[in-house]
């Protein structure tokens, strides 16, 4: 199965609307002859709509960091999927480790707005990754199949066709850690069997696993080179539009 290498960039709280829009003209320009990678950006909520608007016509896509699973009502400081899917967004990051730590989210949250997101027309990239607790307890597996089943209950083999994976395992993430390319390697086979197990062998075979955590132009290339590691998703090093080419173009 042929999956497109899929690079991705997550923003996090930095950045104003100008600076983004910069950032992002810039990084269209790097990119304007890559062909087979799909590269997307994340920017916050507040730039989103501006970075879409400056990305328009170019090979750089745009995705949210989040968003709220209600379609709309009295929610103060939320956003909902159609809100972000109408600011021109066509992905979204979902339970990225951050949320949950930070904002309380749970398997049970992550799976309402996956499916949100996929009833607005939104790609989710549903995240997913162990503690360095739970990796030295030996829960890794455990861990990461209940993120998974949970996130995906009640969701039916024909509605997971956009779903895009992102195993990011917690203690690597802004750490400068990345995990070795053996323990990636055997988590990215385990997640894709899961897959298989969970729906079927076409959709474990058709969906993309990015692995993030610290991911750099020094090491995508290898971490790119696994087999079951279709793409990357990118902190720190996706701030840079110089720094990001050099990781959008690992195979050069
Ligand atoms: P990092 O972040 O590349 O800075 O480690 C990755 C992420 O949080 O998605």
């Amino acid at each position: 199965m042929n999956r497109r290498p899929f690079i991705a960039g997550n923003w996090k709280m930095y950045k104003t609307g100008p600076e983004a829009v910069q950032t992002a003209t810039q990084l269209a320009g790097l990119c304007s002859n890559i062909k087979n990678t799909e590269v997307m950006i994340a920017p916050t909520n507040l730039s989103l709509p501006l970075v879409a608007q400056a990305l328009k016509n170019t090979d750089v896509k745009v995705g949210a960091q989040n968003l709220y699973f209600e379609k709309q009502g009295a929610f103060t400081g939320e956003v909902s999927a159609d809100m972000i899917k109408a600011a021109g967004a066509e992905y979204t990051l979902i339970g990225h480790s951050e949320r949950r730590q930070y904002f309380g989210e749970t398997d049970e949250s992550v799976c309402q707005k996956i499916k949100a997101s996929l009833g607005a027309g939104l790609k989710p990239v549903f995240c997913i990754g162990e503690t360095k607790e739970q990796r030295e307890q030996g829960n890794t597996y455990f861990v990461l199949d209940k993120q998974v089943s949970d996130g995906l209950k009640g969701l039916g083999l024909g509605e997971l066709s956009d779903l895009v994976l992102a195993y990011e395992p917690v203690w690597a993430i802004g750490t400068g850690l990345t995990a070795g390319i053996e323990q990636v390697e055997k988590v990215h086979k385990h997640l894709r069997s899961l897959l298989e197990k969970l729906f079927s062998s076409d959709l474990a075979d058709r969906t993309r696993i990015l692995y993030g955590g610290s991911v750099k132009p020094e090491n995508v290339k290898d971490l790119m080179g696994i087999e079951d590691v279709d793409g990357a998703l990118v902190g720190g090093a996706s701030l840079d539009a110089e720094k990001f080419i050099n990781i959008i173009k690992y195979n050069e």
